[in-house]
Parts: C-alpha cells; sequence; structure tokens
C-alpha cells in the first residue's frame, strides 16, 4: 500500500469533454499522477476503452496502480518521461492514439511530501534535504545544482521561473554562501534567501518562488515539455486530441505559442515564392482563451487556482 496519494485533479469535467471521449478511446495520460484524470477518463469509456498512463515518478506510478487496479487490462503504466512518449508508443506496436493529456507540474502529493525536498517547510527546514527529483533514478539533485549552476545560470532561473525581485543578489550570494559551506538542507537555502531580501508577488513567500524556480530548472520542466508537446502532437490519430492543463505562466506561454504555430502551418516570409520551412497545418484550436477553474473549484481545491487549460484537435494530413 502506497502512502495515500493526496491529490485533488484540476478542472476533470473541462480535461474529459475536450478529450471528446469515444468508447473505445485509446488515450495517453501523459502525468498520471496519483490517477484521478485517468480514473474519469476510464469511466467515461467503455469496456474497450483504453488508458497508457505515464509518470516520471515511481510513487506516482504505484499510487496510480492502486487506484486504477479496478480497471485491468484496460490500463498500462510505466515510470517514463512524456518526452520519450513517440518512443514508448512504437515499442508497444502503437501507431496512433485518440488523445493525450498533460497535466503539467508537481502533484500536491509530491509537495507534501517533505523528504522530496520540493517546497520548504519552516517546522522541518532542518532535516529536509535539497533534492526535488522528479525522477527519482536521476543522479542529480537540487543541492547537487545549487553547488554547480553558475551566477548567470541562477539569476536567469530566479527571473525566468520566479519573477523574483533581486534574482541577481540571491544568485551572488548562493555563489558566495557555497564557497564556505555546501548548501545541503532546506533552511541552509532559506538563510541564503532571508539574508538576501528578495522580493516580488503578492501571492507567494519568495522562498515558495525560489524553490519552484530550481524545481523547474533541475527537472528541466520546460524543455520537457517543448519536446512532450512535439510527442504528442506527433503520437495523435487525424481527429485525435491533446489537452494540457499548466500551472506556470512560462508553461502557458509554450503550450500557447506552440497551438499558434501549428494552426499557421508555414512560417516562411510572404516575399518565399515557395514554402522552405516545410511546416504544415497539423493542429485546430478548440478554444482561443485557456480554459480557467470556477471560483468554486479554486475554493474547493486552492492549488487549482492558475491553472489553464489549452486542448487542440490534430487535422489529417494535407494530401
Ligand atoms: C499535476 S500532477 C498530475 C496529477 C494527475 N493528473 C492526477 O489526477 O493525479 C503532475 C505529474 O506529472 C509528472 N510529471 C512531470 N513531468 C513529467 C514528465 N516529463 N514525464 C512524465 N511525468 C511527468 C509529475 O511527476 C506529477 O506526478
Amino acid at each position: 500500500m502506497v502512502d495515500a496519494f493526496t491529490h485533488q485533479p484540476v478542472l476533470v469535467a473541462e480535461c474529459v469533454s475536450s478529450l471528446r471521449l469515444r468508447e473505445d478511446a485509446l488515450i495517453v495520460d501523459a502525468t498520471v499522477g496519483g490517477g484521478g484524470h485517468a480514473a474519469a477518463i476510464l469511466e467515461r469509456t467503455g469496456p474497450h476503452g483504453r488508458l497508457i498512463g505515464l509518470d516520471q515518478d515511481a510513487n506516482a506510478v504505484a499510487a496510480a496502480g492502486e487506484r486504477l487496479a479496478r480497471f485491468g487490462d484496460r490500463v498500462q503504466l510505466f515510470q517514463h518521461s512524456f518526452r520519450h512518449l513517440e518512443t514508448l508508443l512504437e515499442e508497444q506496436g502503437i501507431e496512433a492514439v485518440d488523445g493525450v493529456l498533460l497535466d503539467l507540474g508537481v502533484s500536491s502529493h509530491q509537495l507534501d511530501t517533505t523528504e522530496r525536498g520540493f517546497r520548504f517547510a519552516a517546522e522541518s527546514a532542518d532535516t529536509t534535504p535539497l533534492d526535488m527529483r522528479m525522477d527519482q533514478r536521476s543522479e542529480v539533485t537540487a543541492a547537487d545544482l545549487l553547488r554547480d549552476a553558475s551566477e548567470e545560470e541562477l539569476r536567469h532561473w530566479f527571473r525566468a521561473y520566479a519573477d523574483l525581485r533581486g534574482a541577481s543578489r540571491l544568485a551572488r550570494r548562493i555563489v558566495s554562501e557555497r564557497r564556505r559551506a555546501p548548501l545541503r538542507s532546506s533552511a541552509d537555502l532559506l538563510a541564503v534567501i532571508e539574508s538576501s531580501r528578495v522580493g516580488g508577488g503578492r501571492r507567494h513567500h519568495p522562498a515558495t518562488r525560489v524553490f519552484q524556480a530550481l524545481r523547474i530548472a533541475l527537472n528541466d520542466e520546460l524543455g520537457a515539455l517543448e519536446d512532450g508537446l512535439e510527442a504528442a502532437i506527433g503520437s495523435l490519430r487525424a481527429g485525435g486530441r491533446v489537452v494540457v492543463l499548466a500551472y506556470h505562466s512560462a508553461e502557458d506561454r509554450i503550450v500557447k505559442r506552440r497551438f499558434r504555430d501549428e494552426e499557421r502551418g508555414c512560417t516562411c516570409p510572404p516575399e518565399f515564392p515557395v514554402c522552405a520551412c516545410g511546416r504544415s497545418v497539423r493542429l485546430r484550436l478548440l478554444m482561443r482563451r485557456p480554459v480557467r477553474p470556477e471560483p468554486d473549484e479554486v475554493a474547493r481545491n486552492p492549488r487549482s487556482r492558475s491553472a489553464r487549460l489549452r486542448a487542440a484537435e490534430r487535422l489529417a494530413e494535407a494530401a
């Protein structure tokens, strides 16, 4: 039995309706987590409907396995990154799927499991390691990143992923502190953050934002998203749908831009007599503006507050 997996899935009805599930649909839940969205998808498909669930976190795969056991062989789960979805499908002998769901970021279970180090918890900061690996098979932790990253890299992450005022000051301070002693625990990092007097953002403590920035950098979440979108779009049959839930503005920008480019096709300048980029129109957008949770969902599940859902349909290849 895995620890109780406490993650409330976000915008479930909207994800399910955007996927436009057929009775016998084959859907990939590329971020299966605790299996909340996956269960809703399997409940709404018939006895021949199947789901392939991926997560790079071994605990999530185990929790989803328990939660989805009642669906028997309609479910297959893999500890795998969605970056490599196409390879996985190829290995399984699957040419195309009817839908792909990407519910990005971390689960509440990951955030709330203190020893994973995804967020700082004042009461246990001294003993919480700076880990933050989503895939426990990876060898590099956040402590390693803080030891090895250049001052410029640190500054860039704190600016781009945390929108932090004082990003340069914090980056400089980390570099000088780590010369004296390595930063190993949440408390070590917290002390540097507090002494750097960083700020920005009304909703979250600066440490929450710094931890988030390090997590995004360590797990290369934006690079994985670029690759994952390509893999998801490439895996869809004509008429298949891709649905993405983003929680960070940098993620949502990537999704929005990618969908727009896929809707536009050729990106050659108008003066080119023939297309040189070779891009065709692959997607039709299902909505112009992202869907956001209603206030009652946010009241029930405050972590849904920043969610933005975008969805698109794969078009047939032009002849
Ligand atoms: C918001 S949670 C998903 C929750 C899930 N929809 C549910 O209903 O329980 C995001 C999950 O995506 C996983 N994840 C993040 N990046 C991933 C990647 N590149 N490949 C596979 N899984 C990833 C995380 O480990 C986490 O379990």
